[in-house]
This record gives structure tokens, sequence and C-alpha cells, in this order.
């Protein structure tokens, strides 16, 4: 029996050896009803409930891992937001703290932490900040007053440069 030569294929055509090309990550749209609404709350006093279960909704995917659903943290590891100064103190100063973090040795309500809060900043929307703000700040036994987005876009365009957390000592000096 004649052998039956098999006539050679042209090699499959695969994908080249090598990763596709990375798009440009796309900044998220912003969110400007939720700026609109944050907006109104901070210039009468009082966030509606749309923007208070925004906040929440971000407290909840993204704070809550450390500061726990009480707000009260973990003894030697994470702060309580509970009555904290740099809660309910200056909202450009808690702004701040979200957008780049905390690092080092930490004492709130006299007990003492040295751990890394990452930063925020590549990861919520200056409208989102607010809006967590301003829920943290009217929970927990919080009482002070909602947080309009400018004031986050303002630090974040102050500290665009900063590359590094805060310390307690600079946010302790802040002005
Ligand atoms: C991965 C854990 C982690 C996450 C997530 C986190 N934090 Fe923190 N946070 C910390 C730690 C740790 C400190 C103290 C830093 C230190 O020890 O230097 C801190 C400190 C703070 C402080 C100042 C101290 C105090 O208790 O008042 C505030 C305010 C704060 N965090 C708010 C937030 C908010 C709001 C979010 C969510 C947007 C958040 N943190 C997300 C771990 C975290």
């Amino acid at each position: 029996m004649p052998i039956t030569r098999v006539k050679p294929q042209p090699p499959l055509r695969t994908a080249p050896n090598r990763p596709p090309p990375r798009l440009p990550e796309l900044p998220r749209p912003p969110h400007l009803l939720l700026e609109r609404l944050l907006r109104a709350a901070a210039a009468s006093g009082a966030a509606s409930p749309d923007v208070l279960a925004k906040g929440k909704m971000r407290y909840m995917t993204i704070c809550i891992a450390c500061h726990q659903p009480t707000g009260m943290g973990l003894p030697m590891v994470f702060p309580s937001l509970v009555k904290s100064p740099y809660v309910n103190g200056p909202t450009d100063r808690f702004a701040a703290i979200i957008l780049k973090g905390n690092i080092g040795a930490f004492t709130v309500d006299g007990k003492p932490f040295n751990n890394v809060m990452p930063p925020q900043e590549a990861v919520l929307r200056d409208e989102d900040i607010a809006a967590v703000m301003t829920f943290v700040r009217s929970n927990f036994g919080n009482t002070s007053g909602p947080v309009a987005p400018d004031v986050v876009t303002a630090a974040r365009k102050k500290f665009a440069d900063r590359k590094t957390s805060w310390t307690q000592p600079e946010l302790d000096a802040w002005k």
C-alpha cells in the first residue's frame, strides 16, 4: 500500500506571545448628582438620606475593614472614629487623611497605635470622599455637619505632589 503523504500545512495562526497593549485607565466620570446633593447638604447643614446612603456604601466597602461596623476600630490595631478630633475637626484635614493615609505612632483617645492606613486618593472620587466623611461625621455618636466635595477637591490639589502618608505630629500641627 502506497504511503500517502500528508501535505504540509501552514502553521496555525496563534496569538502573538506577548501581552495585549494596556489601555490607559480612564478616570471615573464624576457623580454629578451626588456632587449637587453634597453641596446642598453642606449649604443647609443637613445631609439628605441619599447622601448618607452613598457615604455609608463607601464606608461599608472600604473603611469597615479596619474601623469596623461600629466605627470603634480594634484595640491596638485600628483607632476609633467615635468622637475623634480628626473626624469632627477641620474638614480639609479629615479629607487629607483619607486621600493620603496615615503612618507611624498615633494616639487616639489615649490609646496608642502604630500602624498604616492606606491612601485612598486613587480609589475614591472627591464626591465619594465627601460622602463618606459626611456619613462618618454624623454617625457612630458623631454629630458634625456635612462636607462639600469642593473641600476634597481643594485638598487633593494642594497636596497633589505629596507622596507620603501623614504622621500624627503633622496632623496635630495642622494649619
Ligand atoms: C487598612 C486599614 C484602614 C482602612 C481601610 C482605613 N483606615 Fe483609617 N486608619 C487606619 C489606621 C491603622 C489608622 C492609624 C494610623 C497609624 O497608626 O499611624 C487610621 C487612622 C484614621 C483616622 C485618624 C485617627 C482617628 O481614629 O480618628 C481617621 C479619621 C481615619 N482613619 C478614617 C478612615 C476612613 C473614613 C476610612 C475609609 C475611607 C479609613 N480610615 C480607612 C486604618 C485604616
